[in-house]
């Protein structure tokens, strides 16, 4: 026999599943509306180039991509930014800005699956476009940082590294390394945690190839300055390095971070944050301030990413749009709250299950039923008509607040008894008098 399970890192939803799905979408959507973000949406299939032009090296390697019927060379996607990216620009003109939208969907990317990466997996993207300041890279952090706070999580369980491909340009300049290799000496910092020392340096100097510089050097100036942990400390190690061409870059640029730290605090939420330059992020579009938000303890996975992108929408044919962003997954949040125990209640069972005791008495029930529905009130009934204890007894089971029984006597009466499954207590009502609120208490 052939088996039928999902694939790896794909999942199916049951009900119990799902139930938790929806409550996190519905926590997601309920930050972004009190942010006053908008929602958008996508298609899952897009073509190749959207994602194979812009979004770096390894989500390539990622891609789901085919040829369809018609030749054309398609993916699906493994992330949002780029479709982000052409909407707005297609529309930048007629649009009020700042843009601020949010989405929630499935994305694609074939990685190795483990613990906290599949697959297939939701993510909720907010995006902030149009204006280039640190005020909004704090509002997109602030929005980032609420949305998991929603879920009932405190500066124990996560904080967000804050980091900055500026300031990672304006140093690397310092160091001698041209524009042209400081993208890929980024590449070997998001590594560094990863790679063992021989393998770094390796990469380090493939990164440097084609210039004159030690990587041995440039790599112990890369740990000197990963290892700088508050804005203080960023200051004073700038302070000490002897003043180059772009001294008043760095300047400006640290005073950038002072301002985002400010807005940050002053909006109650300088405790979630920690600046941490070891964060630059794989995803080849980031420009400035970048962040990820991580798990404090556990296996500390990435429970979100995003930073500014102010040159993506112009490259996919839109016009100049400074642009920041991030995105959450489902996956290591809803690992999260589990061990917390702070999943959102699972679905609810229904208000009323009815149950007939004889065939003469169905088409009362079915008519009450439809009307409590019409009405708003989740009902459900038996199927089948039978023995009163048997029925009873599924109904009880069932989780339904109250059961209502159809029974020839109380029908000619023109009632419906009533009978709640906590306590058991019972009581006849006329059943024109049935509404969403009745108990039998
Ligand atoms: P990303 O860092 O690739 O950024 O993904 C953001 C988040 O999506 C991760 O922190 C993680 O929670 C979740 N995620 C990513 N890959 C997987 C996976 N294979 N399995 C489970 N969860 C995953 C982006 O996607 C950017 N487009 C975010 C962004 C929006 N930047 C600006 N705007």
């Amino acid at each position: 026999m052939p088996t039928f399970n999902a694939l790896p890192g794909f999942r199916d939803f049951y009900p119990a599943d799902c139930a938790v799905l929806n409550a996190i979408c519905a926590r997601w959507r309920d930050t972004a509306r009190r942010f006053n973000f908008l929602e958008w949406s996508a298609p899952a299939l897009e073509p190749l180039e959207l994602f194979t032009e812009k979004s770096g090296e390894e989500i390539v390697r990622q891609l789901f991509n085919f040829e369809d019927k018609g030749g054309r060379q398609v993916t699906l996607r493994p992330e949002m930014t780029p479709s982000l990216a052409r909407m707005v620009g297609a529309r930048a003109n007629a649009m009020r800005r700042p843009v601020k939208w949010f989405a929630i969907g499935e994305n694609y990317r074939y990685e190795k699956q483990q613990r906290g990466r599949l697959r297939a997996f939701y993510q909720y993207n907010a995006d902030l476009l149009g204006d280039p300041s640190p005020a909004a890279d704090a509002e997109i952090i602030a929005l980032c940082a609420e949305s998991l706070r929603a879920f009932g999580l405190t500066a124990a369980d996560f904080r967000i590294r804050l980091s900055d491909r500026t300031l990672w340009f304006l140093f690397l300049g310092s160091l001698g390394v041209p524009e042209t290799a400081a993208a890929a000496v980024l590449g070997v910092v998001d590594k560094i945690e990863r790679l063992a020392p021989a393998d770094l340096l390796a990469a380090a100097a493939a990164a440097l190839a084609g210039t004159a510089l030690d990587p041995a050097k440039i790599l112990e100036a890369v740990r000197q300055f990963t290892a700088l942990g508050s804005l203080e400390e960023m200051r004073a190690f700038f302070a000490n390095r002897s003043a180059s061409d772009d001294g008043a870059k760095i300047a400006a640029r640290l005073a950038d971070w002072q301002t985002l730290l400010d807005a940050l605090d002053a909006l109650g939420l300088r405790d979630f944050v920690t600046p941490d330059l070891t964060i630059v992020r794989g995803l080849a579009y980031y420009t400035g301030f970048v962040f990820e938000a991580f798990e404090r303890a556990g296996d500390g996975r990435a429970l979100a990413g995003g930073g500014r992108y102010d040159a993506l929408v112009k490259k996919l044919g839109g016009p100049e749009m400074p642009a920041t962003g991030f995105g959450m997954g489902d996956v290591t949040l809803r690992n999260l709250l589990e061990e917390k125990g702070l999943l959102p209640a699972a679905a609810a069972a229904a208000d009323f299950h009815a149950i007939a005791l004889a065939p003469e008495c169905r088409p009362a029930l079915l008519a009450d039923a439809a009307r409590l529905r019409a009405a708003g009130a989740a009902v459900e009934y038996a199927l089948k008509d039978g023995k009163f204890g048997k029925l009873i007894q599924a109904a009880e089971q069932s989780g339904a607040r109250t059961i209502l029984i159809y029974g020839p006597d109380e029908l000619a009466r023109g009632e419906v008894r009533l009978h709640d499954t906590a306590t058991r207590a019972e009581r006849c009502v006329p059943r024109a008098s049935l509404t969403p609120e009745t108990t039998a208490a």
